[in-house]
């Protein structure tokens, strides 16, 4: 046998095979070769989460979940948001290199100028009821910027492919914007092309009458950090829904919109707005330890711990907390603050959390953050959803060039009834009985 190789038995024919390793792993399809008789199917394997299970290879993002490593193109996260700003992270994450200084110059002007949304599309958020949920607004905008960009169906010419990533990393802050002022009932304002990417950010969800919304360069600059910590996360849920459903050649703004909803669900992004109704449930850190108690007893989760990859810490955890006193400096401090603390200090010395290996993940602190900035929380998700646009963007691109693609289609195991015939409606009482039952 090959040193590089597999050896298995199958017990059932006692026939001998050399699984060949491919870079740590077996192809499951080198397993369909192995048969009980020559009329089955072959071997599969069985990974309903994709516990493990790799569905791509991808040179985007590296994380070692048991050391705390995250490294975008083999930069740690800690430099990246030391020394960059997010859309420079942004080119690294679509392009796999730090772009020059003319390079990031042209790159921020391209974006900047893109940063405007179609009438039409205005008037569609216009027709939301007023206390929808941004999530909800952002998730359907983006689906219908499919019909203002026909040319984005074109996925397999590159020039194209590039001038929609552009279009969506221009607008998803202008969607967000708009959606967060449709919530409080103030008019839209317009995209400011001499602000950086944060600071008109900043300017479309605050600015009322002045002539130039000034941003706070400390809260600018935290946000842009918040940003860079969330741009990518190799293969996450909603990572994984954009690769999937761009995988039948959706064109890009669908596949954003359907990864964007796959964010929404509470054990994914949405938990950071979960994060913030369990510390008002709380309520004060004296009550910290029952709301523990009732969490061991088998009452919910502590929302925003635990991950399916960190088992020791999530590292954007860190920089969050960074960012948090940066904020808490201009803002005063958020009150929920110290019940978060108190929940982290007890949770991390309780055998229950310390056994399962459950950490405060980046949604842990991102909410108190957010609210002390001003923003409500059915608005966190949201502005989690601009910065991962751009990795769901640079996956999505990686996956279209990968010679290895298809269509994502899983197997599965049928668990349902063998053949069986239709009995005419008026004999099926006994059987319709048994279904109510
Ligand atoms: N509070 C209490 N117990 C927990 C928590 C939690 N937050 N998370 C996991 N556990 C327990 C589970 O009940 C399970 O216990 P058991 O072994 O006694 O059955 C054990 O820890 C392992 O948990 P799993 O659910 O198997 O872990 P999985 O990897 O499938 O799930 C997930 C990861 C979804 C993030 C989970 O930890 C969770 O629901 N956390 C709360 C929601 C959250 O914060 N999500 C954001 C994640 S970060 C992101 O998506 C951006």
């Amino acid at each position: 046998m090959e040193k590089d190789t597999l050896s298995i038995i199958d017990q059932r024919t006692k026939a001998g095979y050399g699984i060949p390793l491919f870079k740590g792993t077996v192809r499951a399809m080198d397993l369909r070769q192995i048969k009980a008789d020559p009329e089955d199917f072959g071997l599969m394997t069985y990974d309903p989460a994709f516990l493990n299970t790799a569905s791509c290879q991808s040179s985007i993002t590296y994380i070692d979940g048991d050391k705390g490593i995250l490294r975008y193109r083999g930069y740690p996260i800690e430099q990246l948001a030391e020394t960059c700003s997010f859309l420079e992270v942004a080119y690294l994450l679509l392009n796999g290199e730090l772009p020059t200084e003319a390079r990031l110059k042209a790159w921020v002007h391209e974006v900047t100028h893109h940063t405007m949304i179609h009438e039409t599309t205005k008037e569609l958020l216009q027709g939301f009821r007023h206390d929808a949920h941004p999530m909800g607004m952002f998730i359907s905008t983006l689906a219908a910027l499919s019909t203002v960009y026909p040319d984005a169906r074109n996925i397999h010419n590159a020039e194209s492919r590039r001038h929609q990533i552009v279009r969506l990393i221009g607008k998803v802050p202008t969607i967000a914007a708009y959606a967060y002022r449709h919530s409080l009932g103030f008019p839209y304002v317009y995209p400011d092309n001499e602000l950086s990417y944060t600071e008109n950010f900043m300017s479309m969800l605050w600015k009322m009458a002045e002539p130039r919304y000034r941003a706070n360069a400390a809260l600018a600059r935290a946000l842009d950090v918040l940003f860079i910590l969330h741009a990518d996360h190799e293969q996450n849920c909603s990572t994984n829904v954009m690769r999937a459903v761009g995988s039948s050649h959706a064109d890009p703004f669908v596949a954003t919109a359907a990864a964007a909803a796959a964010l929404s669900g509470p054990l994914h992004g949405g938990a950071n707005e979960e994060v913030l109704k369990m510390l008002d449930e709380i309520g004060s850190k004296g009550r910290v330890p029952a709301y523990i108690e009732q969490v061991k007893a088998g009452h919910g989760k502590l929302r925003g711990f635990g991950h399916r990859i960190y088992k020791n810490y999530d590292p954007r955890a860190r920089i969050i907390k960074w960012a948090a006193d940066q904020v808490f400096e201009v803002t005063g401090k958020n009150p929920k603050l110290e019940i978060a603390l108190e929940l982290e200090r007890i949770a991390l010395e309780d055998e229950y959390f310390v056994k399962r290996k459950l950490y405060p993940n980046v949604d842990f602190y991102s909410g108190i953050i957010y609210q002390a900035m001003g923003f409500k929380p059915d608005m966190f998700t949201v502005l989690f959803a601009i910065p991962r646009t751009v990795g769901w963007l640079a996956q999505w691109h990686e996956m279209l060039e990968d010679p290895e693609k298809k269509i994502a289609r899983p197997r599965q195991i049928y668990t349902g009834y063998p053949e069986r015939n239709v009995i005419p409606v008026e004999k099926r009482g006994v059987q319709a009985l048994a279904v109510e039952r």
